[in-house]
């Protein structure tokens, strides 16, 4: 089954194994109680211990699998020693290569692929304690467009007894989703989801001209995107520059497989080609499935607008 199944359900069902070890390593760090922190820029961007190794993790695991993909991590450092062998990851979900996949996703080359994995997204809200806002994101795109990707959240119900820690969601464009209850947001009013400790002036400009019902601000782009495909928010607002290619690609694959849209400020798709600028600079506009992606898109100021290019 595993050798006839094509590449994209194959790389799925690959990836959610792979971030679930993930998921156990970053687990391990915080419980070992020395998160090894780092200032990445010295401008509120950190890593930790369990980023380099969520990451070595990943990365070693993918390229073992698939030789010839492309993957780009979001922590660059290097490091000669060897990868502990239970962090390399041979397991796969077989369920996901047992799915029915579209034309378009059946031939599928290795080097057209390429792999945005962000190892620990919501690195701040982890060394603060907010585990819930931490997941891994391995998005896959197919050329320039995300076509699937994996979040996986290590620290799901850890507040409650009783229930299995942690858990997997997947999508892949065309196909479905998995791993979670979709569900739609409330009718009658407007919850935005948005940054929690990235905002700037512009960032709450933009979302006052949208008079939100509610706000939630949360970490971690896979978290706000859960809530979008919940039911917990209408919209993912953030007028700033400050996410990149490997935060957006994984949701953004879940989120239009249920129907919903990722954009930038100006209603352009991001590229997710090897060769495209990380940040996404034109700012993330994302909303769930049935909201109207444009009404958000003509509330965003003139000013702000142009600024995000
Ligand atoms: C992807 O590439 C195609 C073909 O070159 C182009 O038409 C499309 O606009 C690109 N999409 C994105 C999101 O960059």
């Amino acid at each position: 089954m595993a050798q006839t199944a094509p590449l994209i359900p194959r790389l799925v069902a690959s990836s959610i194994a792979i971030a679930n070890r993930a998921g156990e390593i970053i687990r391990n760090v915080m419980s070992k109680g020395d998160l090894g922190i780092v200032e990445k820029t010295g401008k509120n961007d950190l890593q930790t211990e369990a980023d380099r190794s969520a990451q070595r993790c990943i990365i070693t695991s993918l390229s073992k699998q698939f030789p010839s993909i492309t993957i780009i991590g979001e922590e660059d450092e290097p490091s000669d020693s060897p990868v502990p062998s239970d962090w390399v990851v041979s397991e796969v979900d077989q369920d996901i290569l047992r799915l029915e996949c579209p034309d378009n996703l059946q031939q599928v080359s290795a080097e057209e692929v390429v792999v945005w994995v962000d190892p620990l997204d919501g690195t701040s809200e982890y060394t603060q304690g907010l585990l819930d806002h931490v997941t891994v994101l391995i998005g896959i795109a197919v050329g320039n467009r995300s076509v699937a990707g994996v979040i996986h959240q290590p620290y799901y119900n850890y507040q409650k007894e009783n229930e299995p820690l942690g858990r997997t969601i997947w999508g892949i464009r065309g196909v479905g989703v998995g791993g979670f209850e979709p569900k739609a947001a409330p009718e009658g009013q407007r919850i935005i989801t948005t940054t929690r400790s990235h905002s700037t002036p512009e960032v709450q400009a933009t979302l006052d001209a949208m008079k939100p019902d509610n706000i939630l601000r949360v970490g971690g782009a896979g978290h706000k995107v859960m809530l979008l495909i919940e039911g917990k928010a209408h919209a993912y607002v953030f007028a700033s520059a400050g996410c990149k290619r490997w935060d957006t690609c994984a949701p953004e694959a879940i989120l239009v497989a249920l129907g919903g849209k990722l954009t930038d400020m100006h209603g352009k798709e991001y590229s997710y080609d090897k060769n495209t600028p990380f940040p996404n600079k034109g700012g993330v506009l994302a909303t769930g499935k049935g909201e109207n992606h444009e009404w958000y898109l003509e509330k965003v100021p003139e000013a702000i607008r142009k600024k995000l290019v």
